[in-house]
């Protein structure tokens, strides 16, 4: 997600949980490859098993992006066909690639055949007067045929006119049934659903009901705890979880090596806020971090002590 699952976000998401599959924000091909931009690429050791999306339209461009992206040693390219931001429109990729369906297949099979690593697609369901009973099995049709084996699907439609990109993740009406018949329609597809998915109980009755996988994206951001701590047990059957104290200390020499690189703190602690959501003292985490961490001088005594806020405050209930 923009602007959220930069590496700093992955790196505390990894400690809440070994084994959910992570994603990169999206990294244009363009910027990767016209515009040498590697730094996009950078990440740690630590994050994976972790995706890195791409958004582009341009099969040859993708090919070299995907290359690119398996050089830096990412597990997986995913190619962005769900965003629906005006500044992404223009450059054609994103949401609007669900009206071309064949260029899509052929931007799939230069990126597979560019690289060793799964190559994946995330789309919508359909965008603006777009049949989905019609686009999303046309579309899924074109990208298995070009040997594709592994689809996340918003279950919304994006409505290119008139929406912001943050109406279009909550207006076009869910429709989670068809997702569930496109994993009927296409068996020897990995379908993962995504859009509103806000528990894992919810998350675990899609798996129940026979799909692969299940995308949750602001969720996991605002409530790291609920949904990443606890997916190693529930789902994936892990004996125990860390505690979200735990990855809070273990945030700690991270934190000191970025600072040592001329990092800042709040780049950072900004994506820690949620960490103890719903639990005593989450307001006070959250406020001495978030007015802490952007003073002059803050580093990480700053999370020390609001982590003791939170264990005190745990104490006293
Ligand atoms: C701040 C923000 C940035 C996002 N950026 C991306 C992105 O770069 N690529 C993408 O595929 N989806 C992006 N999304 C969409 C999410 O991946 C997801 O499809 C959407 O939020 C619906 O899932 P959710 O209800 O679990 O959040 C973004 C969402 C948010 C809130």
């Amino acid at each position: 997600m923009m602007d959220w699952t930069d590496r700093h976000c992955r790196y505390l998401h990894r400690l809440l949980s070994r084994q959910a599959l992570l994603y990169t924000e999206m990294v244009t091909a363009p910027a990767l490859v016209r515009g040498g931009a590697l730094h996009l690429l950078e990440h740690s050791p630590q994050e994976h098993p972790v995706a890195l999306q791409i958004g582009g339209s341009d099969p040859h461009e993708l090919a070299q992006a995907a290359r690119l992206g398996q050089q830096a040693g990412y597990d997986e390219i995913n190619l962005n066909c769900g965003c629906p931001s005006d500044r992404v429109q223009s450059g054609t990729f994103g949401a609007v690639l669900m009206k071309s369906p064949d260029l899509v297949a052929d931007c799939m099979a230069a990126m597979i055949a560019a690289c060793d690593v799964e190559v994946t697609v995330k789309c919508r369901i359909g965008v603006d007067d777009q049949d989905p009973e019609i686009v999303l099995p046309a579309f899924l049709r074109a990208v298995s045929e070009a040997g594709v084996r592994r689809v996340s699907i918003h279950a919304r439609k994006a409505w290119l006119q008139g929406l912001s990109p943050k109406e279009n993740r909550d207006i076009p009406p869910l429709d989670y049934g068809i997702v569930q018949r496109m994993k009927a329609e296409f068996p020897h597809l990995h379908v993962s659903v995504n859009g509103g998915i806000a528990s894992l109980d919810q998350a675990k009755a899609f798996l129940a009901a026979g799909l692969d996988g299940v995308m949750v994206g602001r969720a996991a951001y605002h409530n790291p705890a609920d949904i990443l701590l606890a997916a190693d047990r529930e789902i994936f059957g892990a004996d125990q979880a860390t505690t979200a104290e735990a990855a809070a200390r273990a945030m700690l020499p991270y934190i000191e090596a970025h600072l040592e690189q001329g990092g800042r703190l709040q780049q950072v602690t900004r994506h820690m806020l949620g960490l103890f959501a719903g639990r005593p003292g989450a307001r006070a985490w959250r406020r001495m971090l978030s007015e802490g961490a952007v003073k002059p001088g803050a580093g990480p005594e700053l999370v020390e002590a609001a982590l003791a806020e939170v264990e005190g405050a745990g104490a006293t209930v």
